[in-house]
């Protein structure tokens, strides 16, 4: 059995200016247990990917394709249908807690809450497994804070709350779109952590979003790099990091800040971001790639095995062309 299958995903938008495509023939999988990193700058259409899995697309959005998790279509399911996997299978964790955690209750009935209605816990026992939960996150003191209100928390803590509250169901899955770009450099680095132990001690797979490809190493397994709403690149993270295959992915490890580098060597890729109205003819990143030739600009280029190991690549420029 196959766990999670996303097969020539599109994402549509009916707007007044006409139609916008933010994600075009989006393909990949993920293995249980691993830890999958979705990786572009802003408006490449990685939170409409997982939106669009997840049932939680716009009112003028389409999906098409297919999303199979654990051999289930998933793509489209109506609403009662998509109550039933979300959180108790899927659960999902956004960039701010506040939009999901209820400003006016204390934490321990919001937690309860979720056990009561899908678990059918008493509530002294709910409390129980919320307050192990938060221990589970580190959050310290867990039997007094559980208490609080939301907005007592610091930002990590909330993010650490809104992280045990997702897992309160024990999914399988657990999507977190950029759940730490609000915070400090330090606490993003400790919410990282955090998941990739949550991931150890609960074999939870995970798909993590970012637009920092600086925080996936050393917390994922894979890395998916995306521009313009396609695929740019897949493979195991160590392999990106390594070697990466693509123009856009080299331009973005070379914006990776490093500790031994100064800060004015940081490069930065030239150029904007697609127009999503416009068709998606050829690569959406020919325009600002420095390898661009005639056929990139005219013709998409397919995801295709690099060399071996299961990396992926979309681009017409050979390999070694890029060195
Ligand atoms: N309701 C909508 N109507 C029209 N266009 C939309 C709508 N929602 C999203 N889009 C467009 O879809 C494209 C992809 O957006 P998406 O939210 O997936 O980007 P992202 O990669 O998550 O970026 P960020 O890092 O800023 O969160 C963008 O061009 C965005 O403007
Ligand atoms: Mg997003």
């Amino acid at each position: 059995m196959s766990f999670l299958e996303v097969n020539n995903l599109n994402v549509e938008f009916n707007t007044a200016d006409g139609i916008v495509r933010a994600v075009n023939n989006v393909n990949f999988s993920l293995e249980e247990g691993k830890i999958l990193a979705i990786v572009g700058e802003s408006g490449s259409g990685k939170s409409q990917t997982v939106f669009a899995m997840m049932g939680l697309l716009d009112q003028n959005g389409r999906a098409t394709g297919s999303v199979k998790f654990e051999d289930q279509e998933i793509l489209n399911l109506s609403i009662s249908e998509l109550n039933l996997i979300r959180s108790e299978k899927i659960a999902m964790i956004f960039q701010d807690p506040m939009t999901s955690l209820n400003p006016y209750m204390k934490i321990s009935e919001q937690m309860a809450e979720v056990l009561i209605h899908h678990k059918g816990l008493s509530k002294t026992d709910a409390i129980n497994q919320s307050i192990s939960m938060l221990d589970a996150v580190q959050i310290p003191e867990a039997k007094n804070l559980i208490r609080m209100y939301p907005h007592e928390f610091s930002g990590g803590m909330r993010q650490r709350v809104m992280i045990a509250m997702s897992l309160l169901c024990n999914p399988k899955l657990l999507i977190a779109d950029e759940p730490t770009t609000a915070l400090d450099v330090t606490v993003q680095a400790q919410i990282m952590h955090l998941l990739s132990d949550i991931q150890k001690e609960f074999g939870t797979s995970i798909i993590l979003i970012t637009h920092d490809l600086g925080v996936v190493a050393g917390n994922s397994d894979d890395t998916l790099v995306m521009y313009g709403g396609q695929v740019m690149e897949i493979a195991e993270t160590e392999l990106i990091y390594a070697r990466p295959t693509h123009p856009y992915t080299q331009g973005l490890i070379s914006a990776v800040p490093r500790l031994d580098d100064n800060a004015e060597k940081l490069k930065t890729i030239q150029g904007n971001p697609p127009d999503a109205m416009l068709d998606p003819v050829g690569c959406p990143f020919s325009p600002r790639c420095k390898f661009s030739k005639d056929i990139c600009s005219n013709q998409t280029p397919e995801l295709l095995e690099a060399g071996e190991n299961k990396h992926f690549r979309a681009c017409h420029v050979a390999f070694e062309e890029l060195l």
